[in-house]
Order: structure tokens, then C-alpha cells, then sequence
């Protein structure tokens, strides 16, 4: 679906894929010293206005006749994935909306932002940063930045700011990300889903106010009939989506710049390559000395007598992480979160995929060469 049409020229495509993850494409230079207006061509083959200007976008932006809103005939999506999103309602509140709507909107939302409000949140996201890199240091290496940090702390801040329940993540995370899902059906019940959790978190603040931009709303706009609860969800989902991946995207790369500064670059990432159904075995046969800590594995490196262990005689016993159960929802919930990580690297030109299936000896020559 997201193959572009066939066009006859192809230096018409926009958008344009970026080759380095920090810069705009290359590509993008013949339209600017072509500028202020370029003809491009979308991904439906339709002919568009580029519009690379400086005073020619500021006047563009300012002008009333220019919409935002995507339900607008002939609004210029930029890929099949986004023309479809944009039919489910969530570009329903502010990103999809003009003034004098977007004004209204944007004003009910001002008091929960003020500075007050802001530097009163500081204790509580202060709190969750250091309750992230205190667990990574007490987990020792290696760690997982983006698994462990760079996705938690905007999760759990923007709980914070919404008055959401944090425990409650297992109900709105995983749709959150499944909004964006390629396949339109997905993406429909996981706008389900999420409109499902808000409609009843929204409902149970009303009997039972908490402190959060979701009961500033209740208590100054629901409550005297300026804003429906329909709304309210759909501010609750968008402030939720779109603090998350942008923040975790911005904490995940200031790793690369603070190792950049520090005279140590990340020059290689490594990705080892391994089937599930192989990750499975590995780990499912896994068992654990508990007298002297030393690993086993029932198919791999089996002790003499199944279950005792050859060095010590201790008891061997399978870690709760290393059920099939766990590992399986690990490696779901590994697989969205690697993929932007890996797609950085890949597109940085660093990444080296080793095919994990080989003898140890042969995955760490591979490595290191
Ligand atoms: C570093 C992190 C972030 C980046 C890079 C970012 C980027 C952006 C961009 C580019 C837009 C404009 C989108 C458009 O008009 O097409 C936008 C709008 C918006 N962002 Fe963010 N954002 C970040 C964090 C957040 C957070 C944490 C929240 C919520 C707590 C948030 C809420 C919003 C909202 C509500 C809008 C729509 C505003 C409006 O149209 O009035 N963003 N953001
Ligand atoms: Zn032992």
C-alpha cells in the first residue's frame, strides 16, 4: 500500500525518503533552488504545489483560504497510511483543525500549560526519570535506552500531565501505537479500543476528580456543557500520541549527540538476526542453579542428572522470564520498539546484521571484524 504510483517522472515524488537520519533529504535541494514554488507529485499521482519559499509559506500559513483539515476535498495526503489515519477521527480535535474551531480548542487547553503549571509538574517527571536510571543502573549492562528510557519517561510523564494511570498503560499503549498500523482494520479497533479506556476513565473522574489536565477539562468545560465528553476523549488520545514517540525519538537521539560530544560516536550497532522459534528454545530451556547461580540448559548444556546441578548439587529452577509466555510477550513488545532504533541505524549507514544461528565463535568473529 504504501508503494508510490507508478509516475512518469520521478523527480517529481515528494515526499522524498531521507538518506541521513538528521537531515532532510538531499533530494529536497534542486526543489529549493528551484524555488518558491515547485510542482510535486503524491504518492496517488496527483500534482501538487511545493511550496519552499520562506515569505511565500509564512503568507500561505497566515491565509484563512488554506486549510488543514484532511476531510477537506482534494487536502494533499502525504502517503495512502496518512490519507486513511486521517478517516478515523483523530485529526478531529486541533492537528486537523482551522480556526475559528482550532482557536476555541487551543484556548481551553492554555490553562493547564501555564508556566505555574509546568514548573509544579517538575517534581513528578524529576521523580520518573530518576526512578528509570536508577532501574537501569541496578540492572547493570547491558541496557536498552529506548526499551528503558526514552519510552517510558514521555509514557509516564504525559500520564502524569493527563491524570492517567500509569498501571493502566496496558490498555492504551499498545493501540496508541496500533492507530498507526499499516492495515486499516488494525488501526480501526485500536481506535476502538482507545476511545473505549478514555470513555470510562472520563466517566469514572466525574464521580471521582484526580489532578490532571483530563479533570481541569471536566470540572471548567464538561460540566458546563462547552465540551462534549466525545471530545474530551479525542484530546485525551491525541495529547497522548502526540507527546510519545516524538519525545522518546528526541531522548533516543541526544544519545547519539552527547557521545558525539564526548569524543566517543557510536560508529556500529549490531543486530543479531534470530527466529523467534529459535529465541524460544534458547531461552525456554534455560535453567538456573540455585545454589551457585550457574546457567544449564535442558537441550544444550544438560547436567547429568536433570534439574541438580553437576557443580554444586543445588536445586536448578526456571527463571519467571524465561517461560514461553514471557519471552513471547517480550519479543512483541521488543519488536515495535526496535524497529525505529534499528531503522536509524540502518539508514545512518552503522548497522551490521549477524545471522545469530551461527556457533557463538562465528557470531563474535563476525563482530568484532
Ligand atoms: C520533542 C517532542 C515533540 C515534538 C518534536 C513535537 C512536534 C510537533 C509538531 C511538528 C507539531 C505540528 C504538527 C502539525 O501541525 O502538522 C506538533 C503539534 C502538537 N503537539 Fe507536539 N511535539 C512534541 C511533544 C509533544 C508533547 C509532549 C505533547 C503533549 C503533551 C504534544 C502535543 C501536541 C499537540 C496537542 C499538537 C497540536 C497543536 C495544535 O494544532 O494546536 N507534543 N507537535
Ligand atoms: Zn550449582
Amino acid at each position: 500500500m504504501s508503494t508510490p504510483a507508478a509516475t512518469p517522472d520521478e523527480t517529481l515524488a515528494f515526499p522524498i525518503g531521507r538518506q541521513c537520519p538528521y537531515r532532510p533529504s538531499a533530494g529536497y535541494d534542486a526543489f529549493r533552488a528551484d524555488g518558491p514554488l515547485s510542482r510535486v507529485r503524491l504518492y496517488d499521482g496527483r500534482e501538487v504545489w511545493l511550496v519552499t519559499g520562506y515569505a511565500e509559506a509564512r503568507a500561505l500559513l497566515a491565509d484563512r483560504r488554506v486549510s488543514i483539515n484532511p476531510r477537506v476535498a482534494g487536502f494533499p495526503a502525504l502517503s495512502a497510511e496518512m490519507a486513511e489515519l486521517e478517516t478515523t477521527g483523530y485529526t478531529d480535535v486541533l492537528i486537523g483543525v482551522d480556526p475559528p474551531l482550532h482557536t476555541r480548542q487551543r484556548a481551553m487547553l492554555i490553562p493547564s500549560f501555564s508556566v505555574r503549571r509546568m514548573n509544579a509538574l517538575r517534581p513528578a517527571i524529576q521523580d520518573i526519570v530518576d526512578q528509570r536510571i536508577d532501574a537501569m543502573l541496578a540492572a547493570g549492562p547491558p541496557t536498552d535506552l529506548v526499551a528503558g528510557f526514552a519510552l517510558p519517561v514521555p509514557s509516564m510523564a504525559v500520564c502524569v500531565l493527563l491524570g492517567v494511570p500509569y498501571e493502566d498503560r496496558a490498555a492504551f499503549e499498545g493501540p496508541a501505537r496500533g492507530l498507526f498500523d499499516a492495515d486499516p482494520e488494525r488501526a480501526g479497533e485500536a481506535m476502538a479500543a482507545l476511545t473505549d479506556y478514555f470513555g470510562q476513565l472520563v466517566r469514572a473522574k466525574e464521580s471521582n476528580p484526580g489532578t490532571g489536565l483530563l479533570d481541569d477539562l471536566i470540572a471548567e468545560q464538561v460540566r458546563k456543557g462547552t465540551l462534549s465528553r466525545d471530545e474530551l476523549v479525542l484530546y485525551a488520545m491525541l495529547m497522548l500520541i502526540a507527546g510519545q514517540d516524538t519525545t522518546a525519538n528526541v531522548i533516543s537521539l541526544a544519545l547519539d549527540a552527547l557521545l558525539f560530544d564526548l569524543g566517543t560516536p557510536i560508529d556500529r550497532a549490531i543486530d543479531l538476526v534470530l527466529p523467534d522459534a529459535e529465541v524460544l528454545r534458547r531461552l525456554a530451556g534455560r535453567r538456573t542453579c540455585r545454589g551457585c547461580g550457574r546457567t544449564w540448559h535442558t537441550e544444550f548444556a544438560a547436567p547429568a542428572c536433570p534439574n541438580v546441578c553437576d557443580r554444586c548439587g543445588g536445586e536448578l529452577f526456571q527463571r519467571h522470564d524465561d517461560n514461553p509466555d514471557r519471552i513471547t510477550a517480550g519479543l512483541q513488545s521488543y519488536r515495535p520498539a526496535a524497529a525505529a532504533t534499528l531503522s536509524h541505524y540502518r539508514a545512518s549507514g552503522k548497522l551490521t546484521s549477524i545471522d545469530a544461528t551461527l556457533t557463538p565463535a562465528e557470531v563474535t568473529a563476525k563482530a568484532l571484524a
